[in-house]
C-alpha cells in the first residue's frame, strides 16, 4: 500500500557494483539533508531505497522478493523506493507488479528523491527514470560521511556496446564529471577523514576534462589528486582495454601513491568471442597491454573479469581463455556465467548454451583463478608493506585494511581508523593475509 506519511528515518540498501555502493551514500546524504534520520537496522526505517542492480539474472525476481519481506517492527511495510539499474530497465513493471512501492527512480535521476518521497507521504506514486544530459551530480549535497577509503564517480556511463551488457542503456551515454568538481569533492572527501580515493566509473580511462585552459586526460586526474598531501592511496576502477592510453601506464611508474593494482576485464581469451562480444580487442592485445604495464610497475596485481557459456562459445574457445589466466596470472578475477540480459544483442544470438555447460566451465575458471590467487598471496608472504586501516576486524584487537596489492589484511595492534601501519605479511589465506604490525605512521 502507498504511504501517506512523512518518513523520519531511512535505509538505503545497495546491491551490486562499487557505483551503486557510492550511489547509495549520495542517496543517504540526501535524505539526511531533508532532516531523515539514518535507521540501523532495515525495520526501524520508515523509507527503504532498495538500489538494485541489473548486471545479471534474477535481478528483478530478487527485488520483488525483497520488496515482500521488507517490515517495519510494528508489521507495516514501510515507504519503499525502488532504485538502481533495474529500476531503470523495468521502473514501469515494477509500479504495475508491486503496489507495495511508492517511487522507482532511476539513476540518473535519484537527486530528485527527496520530491519523490514528499510526493509519496501524500499517496502519490512516481517514476522518475529520466536521463537528463545535465548531470545529477550539481544538484546532490556536499560529501558528509566517509570512511579512510572512499569512492569517487568521475565517470558514468558507457558506449562501448559490448553485446551482453545492459550497462549502456541502464547508465546511459558516457558522461565525465567536470575536473573541478572532482577536486571540489576530493577535498571534501579528504576533510571528512578519507586517505584513500578509488575513482570509479564504467570506464575510467575515458575521463576527459579541462582545467579552463586544455583538455585534461585520465591520468591528469590522477595526477591532481595525487598533489593533495592528506591522500594517501588512489585507485581506479573500471577501465577499458581500449582506452588505456601511455600516459596511463607511465603514471603507474611515476606516481607513488598510484598503487600498483589494476582492475581490467577481458571476458574471453578466445579473438572470436571477443569479436562476438563487441569488445574491439583480442586476447594478444590484451596481453600486450599488460606486459606495458608491468614493466612500467613490475609489482602491479592484475585483476579481471570473466564471462563464461557466451553464445556459441565452444569448449576449445573456452580452452582459450583458461589459457590467457595461465599466461597472466591473475592476483584476483570476477568471474560470471553468461546472462541473456533483456534487449541486448546477445540474448537473441544462436547457441545459448546449457546451464550444464556453463556450471562445467565456470568451475573450471574459477579453480584455475583460485589458484592462482592463493599462489599471489602466497608470494606475498615476507613483504613488508604499508596497511590503511579501514575497520575493526571480528575479534577483539583486531584491525582490517587493504595491502598495495588490495589484498585484505588483518592484524593486532593499537591503531585507529584511517593510520598508515607498516605491515610484514605473515600467513596467506585464499582470501585474506595476516600481518604483523610493524610500525604506525599517524594519518
Ligand atoms: N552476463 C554475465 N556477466 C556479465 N557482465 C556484464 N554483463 C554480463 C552478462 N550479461 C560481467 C562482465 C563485466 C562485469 C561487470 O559483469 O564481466 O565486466
Ligand atoms: Fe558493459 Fe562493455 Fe561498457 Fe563494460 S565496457 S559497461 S562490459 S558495455
Amino acid at each position: 500500500m502507498p504511504h501517506s506519511r512523512t518518513p523520519q528515518t531511512f535505509r538505503v540498501k545497495s546491491f551490486g557494483c562499487q557505483m551503486n555502493v557510492y550511489d547509495g551514500e549520495r542517496m543517504g546524504e540526501l535524505l539526511a539533508e531533508q532532516g531523515l534520520r539514518a535507521a540501523a537496522e532495515d525495520e526501524d526505517a520508515d523509507l527503504v531505497v532498495l538500489n538494485t542492480c541489473h548486471i545479471r539474472e534474477k535481478a528483478a525476481e530478487k527485488v520483488y522478493s525483497d520488496i515482500g519481506r521488507l517490515k517495519k517492527t510494528d508489521g507495516r511495510p514501510p515507504m519503499i523506493a525502488v532504485a538502481g539499474c533495474v529500476a531503470q530497465a523495468e521502473g514501469e513493471e515494477i509500479m504495475a507488479r508491486a503496489p507495495a512501492v511508492s517511487m522507482v527512480v532511476g539513476p540518473q535521476a535519484y537527486h530528485r528523491l527527496p520530491q519523490l518521497v514528499q510526493a509519496a507521504a501524500q499517496g502519490r506514486r512516481s517514476t522518475d527514470t529520466d536521463m537528463p544530459a545535465a548531470t545529477k551530480f550539481a544538484a546532490l549535497p556536499e560529501r558528509r560521511r566517509t570512511g579512510a577509503s572512499a569512492f569517487l564517480t568521475i565517470q558514468e556511463g558507457c558506449d562501448k556496446f559490448c553485446t551482453y551488457c545492459v550497462v549502456p542503456y541502464t547508465r546511459g551515454a558516457e558522461i565525465s564529471r567536470p575536473f573541478d568538481d572532482l577536486l571540489q569533492e576530493a577535498e571534501k572527501l579528504v576533510e571528512n577523514g578519507a586517505r584513500e580515493i578509488t575513482l570509479l566509473g564504467q570506464n575510467v580511462n575515458a575521463w576527459t576534462g579541462n582545467d579552463g585552459a586544455q583538455p585534461l586526460a585520465f591520468d591528469h586526474l590522477i595526477r591532481e589528486i595525487a598533489k593533495l598531501p592528506e591522500i594517501k592511496r588512489i585507485r581506479y576502477t573500471t577501465s577499458h582495454p581500449n582506452d588505456v592510453t601511455e600516459g596511463l601506464i607511465r603514471a603507474h611508474g611515476e606516481i607513488e601513491k598510484l598503487m600498483p593494482f589494476l582492475h581490467l576485464p577481458v571476458q574471453s581469451g578466445s579473438d572470436r568471442v571477443l569479436k562476438a562480444m563487441n569488445r574491439s580487442h583480442t586476447s594478444d592485445s590484451y596481453l600486450r597491454l599488460i606486459e606495458r604495464f608491468r614493466a612500467a610497475r613490475p609489482d602491479i596485481a592484475i585483476s579481471g573479469d570473466f564471462i563464461v557459456g557466451f553464445p556459441g562459445e565452444t569448449d576449445a574457445e573456452f580452452e582459450e581463455t583458461l589459457q590467457l589466466i595461465d599466461e597472466v596470472g591473475y592476483a584476483q578475477a570476477f568471474s560470471f556465467k553468461y546472462s541473456p540480459r533483456p534487449g541486448t544483442p546477445a540474448a537473441a544470438m544462436e547457441g545459448q548454451l546449457p546451464r550444464e555447460v556453463m556450471d562445467e566451465r565456470l568451475q573450471r575458471l574459477q579453480t584455475a583463478l583460485n589458484r592462482d590467487q592463493i599462489a599471489f598471496n602466497q608470494a606475498s608472504t615476507g613483504k613488508r608493506c604499508k596497511v590503511l586501516v579501514e575497520r575493526k576486524g571480528k575479534k577483539p584487537g583486531q584491525w582490517l585494511g587493504k595491502s598495495p596489492w588490495l589484498q585484505s589484511v588483518f592484524f593486532e595492534g593499537d591503531v585507529k581508523i584511517g593510520d598508515m601501519v607498516q605491515v610484514e605479511l605473515a600467513e596467506a589465506g585464499p582470501n585474506s593475509i595476516h600481518g604483523r604490525l610493524l610500525e604506525t605512521v599517524p594519518a
